[in-house]
């Protein structure tokens, strides 16, 4: 099939385009670059020796997207393209509600123009709040504590009634958990602007000298060591997960946790960490982070029942992936 990645040369979205052009489909990506780097392309047409169409566009922009159906007999849409920093959507909302938003309805109306009828949507198991672990698809969406997640749950209910009203559309709304780690090669990985929100690349950076050490938020969680917990689960497994979903899709919307099924611990991921590698993690205890819940993790068994798909790297694999990444990669300035 051609696909059409959007946010294809971001973190997720370009494991995606390497696992969907292994598996012998076509990709274009299109990416505004907001969040990643253009020679995250170049570096894709290199590990898959594939051509890769690209479109430096704003998926907000309907002319835009309209151009790029009009120009390749499109089979289906990943939707990747979309502002993904928790603390940065509460001081700016409306940047948050404006382009997450307004960019699934503009490929949504463009899907329906041009008659495309597979559809898989970035989600969150954000969207899931604070309820009983594991989450189940079946639960009901709580309210989140940020604009960032309130995009992901309109975004999820704006697609479904897209599907209730065109029975022939196939949408896949995918439930991530907390991707870490990187493609095998080195090559690709996530490259955060800036100081790290997310656990795994904040451990690299402190590991390699650029930042002093890891500061851990709370230790005083119901939890089994007194840290968070979290369904880490390896990039490369996700982006597996979206190939099986756009393969499998059936009429209607769907919903699919993507995660492992097993919960790991701030602690317990350090200590992996340095198992992994070898290597020491500095770390303190501060206080918790407003907004963290203390445990989240999933049911994976929907996406295994359904479509065959399940998590194949371990906590292991993933801190092994995440520092290679981090050593190869070079430094932000030459890689841009
Ligand atoms: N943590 C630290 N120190 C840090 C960073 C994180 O102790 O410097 C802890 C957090 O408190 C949490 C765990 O590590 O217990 C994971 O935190 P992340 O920031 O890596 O990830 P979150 O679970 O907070 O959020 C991630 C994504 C969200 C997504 C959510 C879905 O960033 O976009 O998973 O569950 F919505």
């Amino acid at each position: 099939m051609n696909i059409l990645v959007t946010g294809g040369a971001g973190y997720i979205g370009s494991h995606t385009c390497v696992s969907l052009l292994d598996k012998g489909h076509k990709v274009i990506i299109a990416d505004n670059f907001y969040n990643s780097r253009k020679s995250t392309v170049k570096l894709l047409r290199q590990i898959t020796s594939k051509e890769i169409p690209l479109y430096q566009v704003d998926v907000t922009n309907q002319s835009a997207v309209n151009k790029i159906f009009s120009e390749h007999q499109i089979d289906g849409v990943i939707h990747f393209a979309g502002y993904k920093a928790v603390g940065e959507s509460l001081e700016v909302p409306l940047t948050y509600y404006w382009n997450n938003i307004i960019s699934t309805l503009v490929l949504a109306k463009a899907s329906r123009k041009y008659d495309v009828n597979r559809f898989v949507f970035s989600s969150s198991a954000t969207v899931y709040g604070d309820n009983e672990v594991p989450f189940v698809e079946t639960m009901n969406p709580l309210p989140t504590t940020n604009p960032y997640g309130e995009t992901k749950a309109m975004c999820e209910r704006i697609l479904l009634d897209f599907s209730r009203a065109n029975p022939k559309l196939s949408v896949a709304l995918l439930r991530y958990f907390n991707p870490v780690g990187a493609h095998e090669s080195g090559l690709i990985g996530e490259k955060p602007d800036g100081v790290p929100n997310n656990l795994m690349p904040y451990i690299t950076q402190v590991v390699k000298g650029k930042l002093e050490k890891l500061k851990i938020f709370g230790n005083d969680y119901p939890t089994k060591d007194a840290t968070g917990v979290r369904d880490y689960i390896h990039v490369v497994d996700l982006a597996e997960g979206h190939v099986s979903a756009i393969d499998h899709i059936q009429k209607g919307a769907h919903v699919y946790n993507l995660g492992t099924g097993r919960g790991t611990s701030v602690l317990e991921l350090v200590k992996a960490f340095e198992k992994a590698n070898g290597i020491k993690v500095p770390y303190e205890f501060v206080s918790r982070r407003p907004g963290d819940i203390a445990i989240c993790y999933a049911d994976a068994s929907k996406a295994k029942r359904e479509f065959g798909w399940t998590a194949k790297r371990d906590v292991i694999d993933m801190c092994r992936d995440a520092w290679n990444f981090e050593n190869q990669s070079k430094s932000l300035v030459e890689y841009k």
